[in-house]
């Protein structure tokens, strides 16, 4: 049993993981604060090094600040982030991630705002210290049927964000979650082969 007395389930971890996407259009159904809770929850699960669990997460609702947050996201693409990725990204991805940025993410019904405590870690392992607990936060939110994406665009405004959540210097922002109910279920996620990127023993006998 967890602390908060549900049975894990851990035989679905793998289907879970699988079923894991970036998902940028939301219906405009709510997200109970008890779901948000329980993948919140789930994000602090996660190692962190020296267990020291610098993660910090602002959950937002307010319209105002969640279009404002959306503006910055638009402000970011459109700024360079768009000229940049042009040419690089798969024609499909790009074209999602265009209009998450400029349209579809600023109506997610919550938005996670991620960071670092740096009081309580060093500057070299917010990431290493962070993303595991986003990792799951993502996987969580699959396994309860919701949409996510770990998003980093808004990053690049940190002073804004600062000021539309209230988080000081000492927390280094990271990420922009916007969670919410899928418009549709996800497309088969492009991910490549083990053979690819594993091996045995030694880097020249691929898996
Ligand atoms: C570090 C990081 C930053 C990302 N930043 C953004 C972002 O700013 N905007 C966005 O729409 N997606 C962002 N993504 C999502 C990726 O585009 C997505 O994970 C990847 O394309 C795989 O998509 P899939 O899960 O749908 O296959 C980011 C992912 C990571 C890991």
């Amino acid at each position: 049993m967890t602390a908060d007395g549900d049975a894990p389930d851990v035989r679905d971890v793998f289907g879970v993981m699988e079923r894991q996407r970036a998902c940028r259009e939301f219906t405009e159904e709510d997200v109970s604060d008890e779901l948000v809770a329980r993948v919140l929850r789930a994000a602090t699960r996660a190692p962190s090094a020296e267990n020291s669990q610098p993660s910090v997460f602002v959950v937002v609702r307010d319209a105002a600040t969640r279009a404002a947050i959306g503006g910055l996201m638009r402000r970011a693409w459109e700024g360079g982030a768009r000229r940049y990725s042009e040419g690089r990204l798969d024609p499909a991805l790009l074209a999602d991630v265009d209009r998450g940025a400029t349209e579809t993410l600023a109506r997610a019904p919550v938005h996670v705002i991620v960071g670092a405590d740096l009081d309580r870690c060093l500057p070299q392992t917010v990431g290493s210290s962070v993303f595991p607990a986003i990792q799951n936060l993502l996987l969580a939110a699959t396994a309860v049927g919701l949409g996510s994406v770990l998003t980093t665009l808004a990053v690049t405004q940190a002073g804004e964000l600062r000021r539309l959540t209230g988080l000081d210097e000492r927390v280094e922002i990271v990420a922009v979650i916007p969670l919410g109910w899928p418009v549709r279920p996800p497309r088969p996620g492009v991910r490549r082969p083990l053979a690819e990127v594993a091996f045995r023993e030694t880097a020249d006998h691929p898996w």
